[in-house]
C-alpha cells in the first residue's frame, strides 16, 4: 500500500484525533505506519525530552526490547486490535523511571491507518516490588540466625552434652534466649501488618498524655532500674488531651523509652516530656509535643532518615546482642502516621538523642 494511501489526510483526519491526545494526561502517540510520530502530547516530548512530533519513533525507542515491540505492532501484516508491549527504563541510577510502552493499532473505523503508543509509569509497582523482596529476604534472614544456633544445640544436647547437667543448663538458657527473640520479632511483624491494614483509620479516642508516659514507666520500671538511670519528668500541670489510642501511644513511647535504655542509657539520666504548641507546620491547630530524651552516645546525621526503615540498624551486632528486632521504629512510625502526628529525631553524637512525637490535641478536655 502506498504512502498516501495509508494516511489518506492527515489533517483532516488526524484534528479530531489531536485534540484527543493532547488532552490526555499520560505520554500518547500516534504514530503511522512508516514509524512517524504524527501527534505527540506534552507528556510524550517530556518523557523523550524532544518534541516527538514528526520524529521517527525508531529513533527514540532503540532499548532492544522495545525496538522488538515496535517492529511488531507496526508490521503491515499485524491486526488491529492487538496491543503490544514492553518495558523502558529512562533515567539515570538513582531517578529511574519504568514505563510500560504499549502499542496498538487503531482499527478501521479511526479513518487512518495509525498506532496509539501509550506510556504508563509503573516505577511504584517496580518499587514496591522490590520493597517486598527486601522484606522477606530480611524477616528470613532474622529468623535464620536464632534457628541456626537451636539446631546446633540441640544436636550437642543429643551427643556430647547429654551427661553434662552444667553444659545443658548453659545450652538451655541460650536457646530459651533464642526463642524470645523468635517471638518477639513474630510479635513486631504481626504489630506491623496490622497497622498496616488499619493506617487509614483514624483513631478518636481522647487520650491523656501523662497517663501513656506513666504506663510506659510503669511497664519498664525493672529496666529502668537494672540500667541505674534517673527519669526526669517534665510536665506540665495543664495538659490537654489528644485524639488518640491509648496502647497504641503506650506501645510508641515503649519502644522509645526502650530505645533510649538499649542505647542511650550510658548518660544516666532520661527525661520524658510534654507541652503544648500553639501551632506546628504542617498541622491544624494546637499540638502537644511528647518527647523522649537520653544523654547517650547519640546517632550520626547519616543514619537519622533511615532509622524507621525496617530493620534499619546503626549496627546489627549491638542491636541484636540487646534483643532488637530493628523494627521498633517503624511500627513507632507507622502508629504516629495513623494518628496523622509527626515523628522527629534530633541527636548529637555524644551527647544524647531525643525522639518527639507531635499529635494533634483534642478540642475538648479529657
Ligand atoms: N536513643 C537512641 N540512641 C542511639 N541510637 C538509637 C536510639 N534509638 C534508636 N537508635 C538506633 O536506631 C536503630 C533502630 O531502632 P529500632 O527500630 O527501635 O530497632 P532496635 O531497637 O530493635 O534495634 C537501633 O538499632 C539503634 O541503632
Ligand atoms: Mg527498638
Amino acid at each position: 500500500m502506498a504512502e498516501g494511501a495509508t494516511l489518506p489526510d492527515h489533517g483532516a483526519a488526524l484534528a479530531p484525533l489531536r485534540a484527543l491526545v493532547l488532552a490526555l494526561a499520560e505520554p500518547v502517540m500516534l504514530v503511522s505506519a512508516d514509524g512517524v510520530v504524527r501527534i505527540a502530547n506534552p507528556a510524550a516530548d517530556e518523557v523523550f525530552a524532544t518534541p516527538m512530533t514528526g520524529a521517527q519513533v525508531r529513533a527514540h525507542l532503540r532499548q532492544p526490547d522495545v525496538a522488538a515491540m515496535i517492529e511488531r505492532a507496526l508490521a503491515p501484516d499485524g491486526a488491529a486490535g492487538d496491543i503490544h508491549r514492553a518495558l523502558m527504563v529512562v533515567g539515570s541510577a538513582n531517578a529511574e523511571t519504568t514505563w510500560q510502552i504499549s502499542a496498538r493499532r487503531m482499527g478501521p473505523g479511526a479513518g487512518i491507518d495509525a498506532t496509539v503508543i501509550s506510556l504508563h509509569d509503573i516505577s511504584h509497582m517496580e518499587a514496591a516490588e522490590a520493597q517486598r523482596r527486601d522484606f522477606i529476604a530480611n524477616v528470613s534472614h532474622e529468623l535464620r540466625s536464632p534457628l541456626t544456633v537451636l539446631a546446633g544445640f540441640i544436636e550437642t544436647l543429643q551427643d556430647a552434652a547429654q551427661d553434662d547437667a552444667a553444659a545443658r543448663a548453659q545450652f538451655l538458657a541460650i536457646m530459651a534466649r533464642e526463642t524470645q527473640r523468635m517471638t518477639g520479632l513474630v510479635a513486631d511483624l504481626l504489630s506491623l501488618s496490622r497497622l498496616e491494614g488499619e493506617e487509614r483509620i483514624r483513631p478518636r479516642a481522647l487520650v491523656s498524655p501523662v497517663a501513656v508516659l506513666r504506663a510506659t514507666v510503669a511497664a519498664l520500671k525493672p529496666r529502668i532500674t537494672a540500667a541505674g538511670v534517673v527519669m526526669d519528668w517534665n510536665l506540665p500541670d495543664d495538659l490537654p488531651a489528644v485524639i488518640g489510642d491509648h496502647d497504641q501511644l503506650v506501645q510508641v513511647f515503649h519502644n522509645l523509652l526502650e530505645n533510649a535504655l538499649r542505647y542511650g542509657a550510658g548518660g544516666g539520666r532520661i527525661a520524658l516530656g510534654a507541652q503544648v504548641q500553639a501551632r506546628f507546620p504542617g498541622m491544624d491547630g494546637p499540638v502537644v509535643r511528647m518527647s523522649v530524651t537520653d544523654q547517650g552516645e547519640g546517632i550520626d546525621p547519616i543514619h537519622i532518615p533511615r532509622l524507621t526503615e525496617r530493620f534499619y540498624r546503626v549496627d546489627r551486632a549491638r542491636s541484636r546482642e540487646k534483643d532488637g528486632t530493628g523494627l521498633g521504629l517503624s511500627i513507632v512510625k507507622h502508629i504516629v502516621n495513623r494518628h496523622r502526628g509527626r515523628l522527629l529525631i534530633c541527636s548529637t553524637p555524644g551527647a544524647g538523642s531525643s525522639f518527639d512525637v507531635v499529635l494533634p490535641c483534642a478540642d475538648t478536655p479529657l
